[in-house]
Parts: C-alpha cells; structure tokens; sequence
C-alpha cells in the first residue's frame, strides 16, 4: 500500500511537472553584489538570503585586501553566521560574490567547504572591478563537483546600472524566466586593430587604475544597443611574464557614446 502512494506521488509530480524553487544567495561586502542579487530576486520573484561572516568584513579595501590575503595563506575561511534558508528546500541556487584576488570572496570560500549543493543547480553570479566570471565559475566546479554548475553572469562594478537590462537578457537567453530575446550574432574575425578601433579600446580601458595591455587583434559584432568588440590583449601579468586576455568593450548607439570596458578575460 505505502509502495503504491508513493508511485502515484511520483507520478503526479511527473505529471504536474513540479516547479524548481530558487534562491539568490549572496555574498557583498561594499553593497554592488547586494545590488545585482536584489535585481534577480526582482525578476525571478525567487526568495533571497545573504552570506553573513560572524566577523564582517570593515568594507575598506586596503584592510580587506589584508585580511582575506591571510586567510588565504592560512587556509582559515572566515566563520559564517548560520542561514535562516534551508538549501534542501531549493532546487536552483543563484550564487552571488564579489571577485577577490581573481576567484569568489572568501565568505563563499567557507560556504562551499560546509556544503557540498549535491544534485543543486548552482548559476554563479559575480560584480567585479575588471573580471573574473570564468575564473570563479571554474573553480566553483572543482569545489563543489556534485553540483551542477551553470553559465553565470557578471558584471563591473562600475556599469552596475547595466544589470537590469543584462539580467533581462541572460535570464530570458537561458530559460530562468519567460519571454525570448533576440539571439547576437556572433563576433567577426579577429583582425589587425586599426587606429580607430585602438582610440575606442583606449576611451574604454585608460582610465581604469591598473594598465589592461595593449590590443593587438578585435573582432566586432552590431547589437540592438551598439557595437560590441573583442579585443586580444597583450601585456605582463602581475608576475611581469608576458600574457594574453580578452577585453570586451560595448559602444551605445547613441550620438557620442562613450566607450565602456565589460569584462577582461585572463
Ligand atoms: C580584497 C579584494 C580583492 C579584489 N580583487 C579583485 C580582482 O582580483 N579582480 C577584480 O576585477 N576585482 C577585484 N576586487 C574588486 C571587487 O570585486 C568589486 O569592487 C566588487 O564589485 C565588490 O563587490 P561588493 O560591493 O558586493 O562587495 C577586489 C576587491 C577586494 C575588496
């Protein structure tokens, strides 16, 4: 009798086709990831928590820089005030934080070493001042390999006004929300970058606080809102070898749009 409820629950809830429950989980110390997990949470109507360390972080860069520059030497991750949202209720987990030293904040460091989000859909989301989406993703896979961890979405600190519309579109593009979007076409083939397309990468990347390198190749593709280029990037790693990135930089179509660097690729 228990086996037979039982397989007619399963099938109902085949048959029903059970809806996926999220949560926007999130780690911020200055308030810009606080800011894109709050958008999400807008779209999706999904429920929210954040990320709390018993000893927060102060929110000055230099004493940050410090102290989680020692926690990652030591391998001692910041203890974590207990979440008031079980996981075990949630099949899809939207997982926000800022880039640290080119990886996810150290907050998520702990989270991933207490929790294992074992059959849980994990889609990373990150604000950063330059990137690190691809980075975090990849090492969000090796921590956690009993999750299933998506395509996430970043974002620069400074275009942070961009993430509606953006969210719009990768929520829309992967399913996450109803309604269809426009598919980009894809970008041209790289090719020697004139000096126009050196002035635009400049307008773009010389005002950022650390030297991005010099393009050497760019591939191009027209959206509904502008031009979006690829630039192939050389210069020196903090180590001073020489390295190569991706620098992907959009132009408005409005009259006298200025230039804005989106992401860097290492
Ligand atoms: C300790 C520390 C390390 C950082 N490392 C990087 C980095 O490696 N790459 C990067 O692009 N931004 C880096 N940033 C910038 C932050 O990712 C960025 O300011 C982020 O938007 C802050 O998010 P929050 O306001 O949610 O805390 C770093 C910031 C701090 C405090």
């Amino acid at each position: 009798m228990k086996k037979l409820l039982l397989s007619l629950i399963v099938m109902a809830s085949i048959t029903t086709g059970c809806a996926q429950k999220s949560l926007v989980l999130y780690y911020s110390e200055t308030g810009t990831t606080k800011a894109v997990a709050e958008e999400l949470q807008k779209q999706l109507g999904a429920d929210i928590e954040s990320i709390e360390p018993v000893e927060p972080y102060t929110g000055n860069f230099q004493e940050t820089i410090q102290r989680s520059g020692r926690e990652r030497e030591s391998g001692q991750t910041p203890a974590l005030k207990p979440l008031k949202k079980k996981i075990a209720d949630y099949d899809v987990i939207f997982l926000g934080y800022p880039i640290w030293f080119g990886t996810y904040a150290m907050p998520i460091a702990t989270l991933v070493k207490e929790n294992d989000f074992e059959g849980k859909t994990i889609i990373p989301f990150c604000t950063f001042g330059s990137g690190g989406l691809n980075t975090s993703t990849d090492a969000l896979k090796k921590a956690l390999p009993k999750a299933n961890i998506q395509k996430g979405y970043g974002v620069r600190t400074a275009r942070v006004k961009a993430a509606e519309r953006e969210l719009d579109r990768f929520l829309k593009e992967n399913g996450y929300k109803e309604g269809t979007v426009e598919k980009l076409p894809d970008y041209s083939a790289q090719q020697p970058v004139t000096d126009e397309e050196r002035a635009i990468f400049d307008a773009a990347c010389s005002d950022y606080q650390f030297p991005l390198g010099t393009p050497k190749t760019v591939g191009k593709r027209t959206t509904p809102d502008g031009t979006d280029y690829q630039f192939t990037v050389t210069g020196r790693g903090m180590d001073g070898a020489e390295s190569t990135s991706t620098i992907y930089v959009t132009v408005g179509k409005e009259e006298g749009a200025k230039p804005e660097f989106t992401e860097v690729v290492r």
